[in-house]
């Protein structure tokens, strides 16, 4: 920290640093749920996104959010507590702006950081003094700095902790999941200068009970980079754990809840089809890709994101086998695919594993349908899937079990020839293949 910064944070330590507007930059998955919690305790928020058509579904509450959050949504909007645009010039009137725009990666698994560079970007052009600006959006080492605190000091010439406060706060919101209490999940802080970091707590607190403070961004990215990447590995180890099982013909699943009862030093994870949405797939990615500029090796993380990465075509292979097994060519079988969210209690097919799984399906000549009450249609390349049916009703070469949605009864799959549960969470009584 800089003489002028330490300085800076003494004197402006008396001052009560809670905003009373704040702006959210991204109001998706998560910029959405923060902007209520934002409203909820009381301050008026102004929501920024580019997408004029998410605008319309929050303003008319049809969006994928939990039936809690819609109420929060309902009262928010009627109470006046939140009102949302396109224009960004609305970042100018707040205290306090929490940027939450989507940070996935390309083709080549390289991070694509275009709609972050362009929000950034525009706080900045619309960054006013004393405001407090708070990027939420999982990122690379050194991206606050380089896309916020930078930017505004070779901009406007301002000193970062004296006339405007940055900092990183990493999301560990998770989409469908109640029972993840969002206010009960700590927060981490980290501020280019102490004061920046006192004011960005302020601004978080109303979205989480607790507020643990880190001494710089750099340790708050680093520590989002080292919690989904513990759960990458986690995730590719139980996968190959849960392969390891069968060739023992044992039930992975008891196993994991046999170990999850040592009280320390075992965390269970559960095997799947692979991982989906923009977190598990992507984050770990952004820290790889740094270390190669540095040639630093990290074969362990490589290979999980390799072998989660290989998932979907695991599924593939053992599909083709257990048709094979009945005599049933690839080729013209009737497949359906349960559930195409990548997780239950969503509609988000992003880097759901259910796309590439249908994908190499119908590359195969496999005839695939899919149904999913969250999700009524999916693109796969030039075309359009939609949700079938009445598909409990119809004899099917193969169902592949992707997601199970809250409340849905798998029980119609026990009259089904084949069924493959890449969840491994169905009852045991349907008899359902693994991978
Ligand atoms: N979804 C999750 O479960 C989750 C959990 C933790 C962290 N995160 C991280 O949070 C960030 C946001 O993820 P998300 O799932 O909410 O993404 P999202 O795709 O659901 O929403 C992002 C929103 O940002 C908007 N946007 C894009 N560019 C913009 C711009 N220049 N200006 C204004 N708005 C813009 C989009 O239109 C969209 O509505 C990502 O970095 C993600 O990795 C997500």
């Amino acid at each position: 920290m800089q003489g002028a910064e330490v300085d800076s944070d003494r004197r402006r330590a008396t001052a009560d640093p809670r905003p009373t507007r704040a702006v959210v930059v991204g109001l998706g998955y998560v910029g959405l749920p923060t902007a209520l919690s934002l409203a909820e305790a009381g301050i008026t928020v102004t929501g920024v996104d580019i997408d004029e058509n998410r605008l319309l579904a929050i303003k008319s509450q049809h969006v994928d959010i939990s039936d809690a959050d819609r109420e929060r949504l309902s009262r928010a909007l009627s109470a006046g507590r939140l009102a949302v645009t396109t224009n960004a010039a609305a970042i100018s009137e707040a205290e306090a702006v929490l940027i939450s725009v989507p940070t996935p990666v390309d083709t080549h698994l390289v991070p694509d950081m275009r709609a972050l560079t362009a929000a950034c970007a525009s706080v900045v052009a619309n960054a006013v003094p004393d405001q407090t600006i708070v990027l939420t959006s999982t990122t690379y080492v050194g991206c606050t700095r380089d896309l916020i605190a930078e930017p505004l000091r070779h901009r406007n010439g301002w000193t970062v902790g004296e006339d405007v406060h940055v900092a990183f706060s990493p999301e560990r919101i998770d989409p469908g999941v109640t029972r993840h209490d969002r206010r009960a999940t700590p927060r981490v802080v980290g501020g280019v200068t102490t004061e920046c970091g006192r004011r960005a707590e302020a601004a978080v607190a109303a979205t989480a009970a607790a507020v643990h403070t880190v001494t710089s961004p750099e340790a708050a990215e680093l520590t989002k980079l080292l919690e989904n990447s513990f759960r990458a590995v986690n995730i590719a180890m139980v996968n190959e754990f849960a392969d390891s099982c069968r060739a023992f013909g044992v039930d992975p699943i008891e196993v994991i809840e046999a170990a999850a009862t040592k009280p320390y030093g075992f965390m269970p994870f559960h095997p799947g089809p692979g991982v989906g949405g923009h977190c598990i797939p992507c984050d770990t990615h952004y820290l790889l890709w740094q270390l190669r500029a540095q040639r630093l090796p990290a074969p362990l993380m490589n290979a999980a994101m390799g072998s989660i990465a290989a998932r979907p075509r695991r599924v593939v292979d053992r599909a083709r086998q257990l048709l094979a097994d009945r005599g049933k060519p690839f080729a013209g079988a009737d497949v359906l695919v349960l559930g195409v969210a990548y997780k239950p209690g969503v509609a988000d097919v992003r880097e759901s594993p259910a796309l590439e799984i249908m994908s190499e399906l119908t590359a195969s000549g496999v005839r695939v349908s899919y149904a999913d009450p969250y999700v009524p249609s999916v693109e796969l390349g030039e075309t359009t899937l939609l949700s079938g049916e009445g598909v409990e009703a119809r004899a099917w070469d193969l169902v592949i079990v992707h997601t199970v949605h809250p409340g849905q009864d798998p029980a119609w799959l026990s009259g089904q020839d084949v069924v493959l549960d890449t969840t491994y969470r169905l009852d045991k009584r349907l008899r359902c293949a693994h991978l």
